[in-house]
């Protein structure tokens, strides 16, 4: 949600921003701005759209400087329009800020401003923070350093924020500050960057440090420090090397980020499982929760809490972990979670699943888990990210940078490290070791099963074209593949702007079957378990009122084949992991629409990768 990028050092700025905001574009692409100061003047070019709208006017201009901030933004307050655009200004023109986040009591910090004068150009909530600081600087019988404006401005506003500022009459310098939304600090050889994750910094140097909430920087041409945003006091921080390569942060070969990474699941599934598999006891090794292990097997309940399409992923967790663990568990969507009087104690283990590990609701239900002294433990894709950093203990998944605004290969990673820790805990619970050796033995040939999913497309093309005109689109499944159906919808959603719904099978008939018609696509989830008949006879249903059947099944059989308009079909491997090579078939499904509707499939409108806002 927004990206930021500061530079400050002896090479140009200008490309090393650019490409930095490029990286960061999932972060969200209603506009984009650069500000440079060189000496006392500080320019600045902003433009509503893409980056490359930007890009065209930084080559068309000479704009020049020795440090700059630049930021692609996702609108909250305030249209995305030129103006809009950060960075903001104060009505000097001499100070430049760029925020990620939002300022909740901005509307009275700005009466105040408006009652003494200051004019205001944008409708933004953070021209507030930048006219505030200059009013600080500037209008202050105190004699304020442009740090300590800052720092006081900072101590008025209330809300989230990742900024970066500058200012013309302290040159050669970067302030910066967290509370709430993720910043990152590049150290290179007499060089600094600032950036919302690492990828803009990846290429200029591997030495960052990840900020706190409440930490403030300070970069000149000593070094940096880091303090605390009131107190002052310094912190000291140790660098933290990044492992991430320029091509996992690239699309290489492939058109969409997203296609990318669909394929990428040929091997990241794996990746979440290397090390974690025990064949030989039919369990699963966990590390990083070890240690709270004790505490999951004498819970009293277990919440799972997440947004989207992580959220999908408890679902299907819930299910998996009863199944074998016996435990309660419930899942909450984080921004209910955090609002309802939910019961939580000491004997209450708290899951938070996130793959930015940075949404906003995600992580404000966690701290409030903790409060009431609950055990918490993350599932995050993002090492170093505040959510991993919040809980007791987690799971990372390992599935690579994902880039794609519609969650893929985190998906189904997060369902992975689901299965493991409903297994581990179910074999201290009583599943038998041949129970959990079948399992083993289907994830151990995932690969495999993925590779044969993404060489046959042909059909998945074929279902694209059919109803790529299709208005509306209804996905059933039954078990633990309605959450499988829910995940579905949601894909087709975000990237191709077709309605559709997920829905268990059978509850179809108390409602939903009134949609169907000759134009209605419908995919149903048949996976060859004990649904399987349950699913078939639902599929009748639709058959006899003229819908569009489109069976995704590893059960191909003449009923299946007679009912169905069109059969996706899927390698046959354990019933607890069909729902990972189905999520992948309905992936691409979604993916092929939304390319036959010729839709932005990596920035889909009004999204953004990281829900940093409430
Ligand atoms: C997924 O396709 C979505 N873009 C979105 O629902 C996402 O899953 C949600 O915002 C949660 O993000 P997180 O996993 O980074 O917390």
């Amino acid at each position: 949600m927004c990206g930021i990028v500061g530079y400050i050092g002896n090479k140009d700025p200008v490309p090393i921003l650019l490409k930095g905001l490029k990286r960061l574009e999932y972060r969200g692409y209603d506009s984009s701005g650069i500000a440079l100061l060189q000496e006392n003047n500080l320019t600045h070019i902003k433009k509503a759209g893409k980056v490359s709208d930007l890009q065209l006017l930084v080559d068309d201009s000479s704009i020049k400087g020795t440090c700059g901030i630049a930021h692609t933004r996702w609108a909250t307050h305030g249209i995305p329009n030129d103006v809009n655009a950060h960075p903001h200004f104060d009505h000097t023109g001499k100070i430049a800020l760029v925020h990620n986040g939002i300022f909740e009591n901005y509307e009275t910090i700005k009466k105040v401003l408006v009652k003494k004068d200051v004019h205001f150009s944008s409708t933004t909530d953070t021209e507030v923070i930048v006219q505030l600081i200059s009013e600080l600087y500037y209008n202050n019988d105190e004699k304020l350093t442009f740090e300590d404006a800052v720092r006081a401005a900072l101590q008025e506003v209330v809300g989230a924020y990742g900024i970066v500022a500058l200012c013309a009459d302290e040159p050669n310098k970067i302030i910066a500050a967290r509370m709430g939304s993720p910043l990152v600090l590049g150290v290179g050889e007499k060089e600094y960057f600032l950036a919302s994750d690492a990828s803009p910094i990846i290429e200029h140097t591997r030495n960052v440090i990840y900020l706190d909430d409440d930490e403030f920087v300070i970069i000149d041409k000593a070094g940096y420090s880091i303090s605390n945003i009131k107190s002052k006091k310094i912190i000291s921080k140790s660098l933290t090397k990044i492992d991430l390569t320029i091509e996992e942060v690239e699309k290489g070969e492939f058109p969409h980020f997203m296609l990318k990474e669909i394929h990428d699941q040929k091997h990241s599934i794996s990746d979440t499982m290397r090390g974690r598999l025990n064949l030989d006891n039919g369990t699963t090794n966990l590390g990083g929760i070890i240690n709270y292990i004790p505490n999951i097997l004498s819970a009293s309940r277990i919440y799972i809490t997440a947004c989207g399409t992580s959220w999908h992923a408890g679902l299907i967790g819930k299910h998996l972990i009863e199944e074998y663990a016996r435990v309660p568990v419930h899942v909450e969507y984080a921004s209910e979670f955090r609002y309802r009087n939910a019961i939580i104690d000491a004997n209450t283990i708290v899951i938070a699943i996130s793959q930015s590990g940075e949404t906003a609701d995600t992580l404000a239900a966690l701290k409030i888990a903790k409060e009431f002294g609950a055990i918490t433990l993350g599932i995050c894709n993002v090492v170093g990210s505040s959510i991993s950093r919040e809980t007791d203990a987690g799971i990372f998944t390992h599935a690579g940078p994902e880039i794609g605004v519609a969650s893929t290969k985190a998906f189904t990673a997060q369902v992975t490290v689901l299965i493991m820790i409903a297994l581990n805990i179910g074999r201290k619970k009583g599943v038998s070791k041949d129970r959990g050796k079948e399992l083993i033995r289907a994830l151990k040939t995932i690969d495999q099963d993925v590779a044969i999913i993404l060489k046959n497309i042909k059909n998945i093309k074929k279902v694209a074209q059919y109803t790529a005109t299709a208005e509306n689109y209804l996905y059933l499944g039954r078990g633990i593949n309605f959450p499988v159906a829910l995940e579905g919808a949601l894909k087709l959603k975000e990237i191709s702007y077709i309605h559709a719904e997920g829905y268990p099978a059978a509850e179809m008939k108390h409602g939903p079957i009134a949609l169907i018609d000759e134009n209605l696509p419908v995919v149903f989830i048949a996976p060859q378990d004990d649904t399987f008949n349950k699913v078939l006879s639902n599929i009748e249903e639709v058959k006899a009122r003229g819908g569009i059947i489109i069976t995704v099944t590893d059960n191909v059989n003449n009923s299946i084949k007679s009912l169905s308009d069109f059969v996706l079909t899927l390698p046959k491997t354990h019933k607890y992991v069909f729902p990972i090579t189905c999520s992948i078939i309905l992936q691409m499904l979604a993916y092929e629409l939304a390319v036959c509707r010729k839709c932005e499939i990596d920035q889909p409108r009004n999204l953004a990768k990281s829900v940093t806002v409430e």
